[in-house]
């Protein structure tokens, strides 16, 4: 198979972590003779220092012109003590998302019992722990209108939904609960906004099109919690854009780490898989952040790509390397691996289907 990877490697931690995923993805194109080519394209801090831009027109370009975008992470902390900076990096990604109608933001989360350790929860609320969230990405309070008093001491975001982006993402999250355990939970916030109420009533009216899924809803303030106490009772979680981005870095201490998480944006005709992670900056090109978030979102770009086999065995290379010991510092902090090493390992185990030799 013939794909076009359009890759921004970002901020921070993104480029070291994203060539761990390069390595990958190229030790299963060798091994299932798929050719995979790669364009790079800017975006965020780096961007804005090399063009001014955070999202020059080029990258917009080359996304539009590949398959699927791989992407690292984004942010600089010269721009997060800022507060009255005109040009941010998250506007190239925020831009990047609209641009591209990129809608649905899906961030499972899945446990290792390797990992459990790990996890400020205890071992019998994470056994068994398998959702996946549904975070509309394009609306909401992130891209309605912002306004400051010219003053200076006033100022709103409008948070804004309309029903056919409810609806869209919403079919997305059914069809997933019926290939899973049919339960979706809409998360809201109903006994107060609007917006809640119509993400209710939206999605309410649509559960007639898929009978065999059981639908509940939960305010957001109780699913933080619950997400907490008994993680195990979701299956997937529909929620609007920042309510979803709340909780998924929430949903990360289960896992144990925030580095494990992947997640893809879809959209109308393309699609964009990035860790859930932030640029991590203190540890940016020390080779030591954890590359499994993103090695994980391009096991779900292959998915993506109907590549379901190759997609499977870059999960089977995951684990072998987590349950192996062959983990970053925010995992195993007394023995670390290089990123470097952990993608390479990983792909070693994909090339030679046998593991490496570790001696
Ligand atoms: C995420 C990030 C972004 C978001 C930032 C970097 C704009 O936190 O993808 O979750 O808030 O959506
Ligand atoms: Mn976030």
């Amino acid at each position: 198979m013939e794909k076009r990877i359009a890759v921004i490697l970002g901020d921070g931690i993104g480029p070291e972590v994203t060539h761990q995923s390069i390595k990958v993805l190229n030790a299963i194109a060798a091994k299932y003779r798929h050719n995979f080519t790669y364009t790079y394209g800017l975006m965020g801090a780096i961007a804005i220092d090399k063009t001014g831009d955070p999202l020059p027109q080029h990258t917009i370009d080359i996304c539009r012109q590949s398959d699927a975008i791989l992407f690292g992470a984004i942010g600089h902390p010269k721009y997060d003590n800022d507060p009255i900076a005109k040009v941010r990096p998250e506007q190239g990604l925020l831009r990047l998302r609209k641009e591209l109608q990129l809608f649905a933001n899906i961030r499972p989360v899945t446990t290792y019992p390797s990992l459990h350790h790990l996890s400020p929860l205890k071992e019998k609320q994470l056994q068994d722990v398998d959702f996946i969230m549904y975070r509309e990405l394009t609306g909401g309070i992130y891209f309605g209108k912002k306004e400051l008093s010219d003053d200076g001491t006033e100022a709103s975001d409008l948070c804004i939904y309309n029903k056919n982006e409810i609806e869209r993402i919403a079919r997305l999250a059914f069809v997933s609960a019926q290939q899973r355990r049919k339960k979706l939970t809409l998360v809201d916030k109903a006994n107060v906004l609007e917006t809640s109420r119509l993400w209710r009533k939206t999605v309410q009216e649509i559960s007639s099109d898929y009978p065999d899924v059981k639908l509940d809803y939960m305010f957001v303030d109780n699913a933080a919690m619950q997400i907490i106490v008994n993680p195990k009772q979701f299956d997937v979680v529909l929620t609007e854009n920042m309510f979803g981005d709340i909780l998924s870095d929430e949903s990360s201490v289960i896992s144990g780490s925030l580095g494990l998480l992947p997640s893809a944006s879809l959209g109308v005709s393309s699609a964009l898989f990035e860790p859930i992670h932030g640029s991590y900056p203190q540890a940016a090109g020390k080779d030591i952040a954890n590359p499994v978030g993103s090695i994980l979102s391009a096991a779900m770009m292959l998915d993506y790509f109907g590549l379901y086999n190759e997609a499977a065995e870059v999960r089977e290379a995951v684990a072998w390397t987590l349950t192996n010991g062959f983990v970053s510092q925010d995992i195993d902090p007394e023995n670390p691996h290089y990123t470097s090493t952990i993608g390479e390992f990983a792909s070693d185990y994909i090339s030679n289907d046998i593991p490496p030799n570790i001696n």
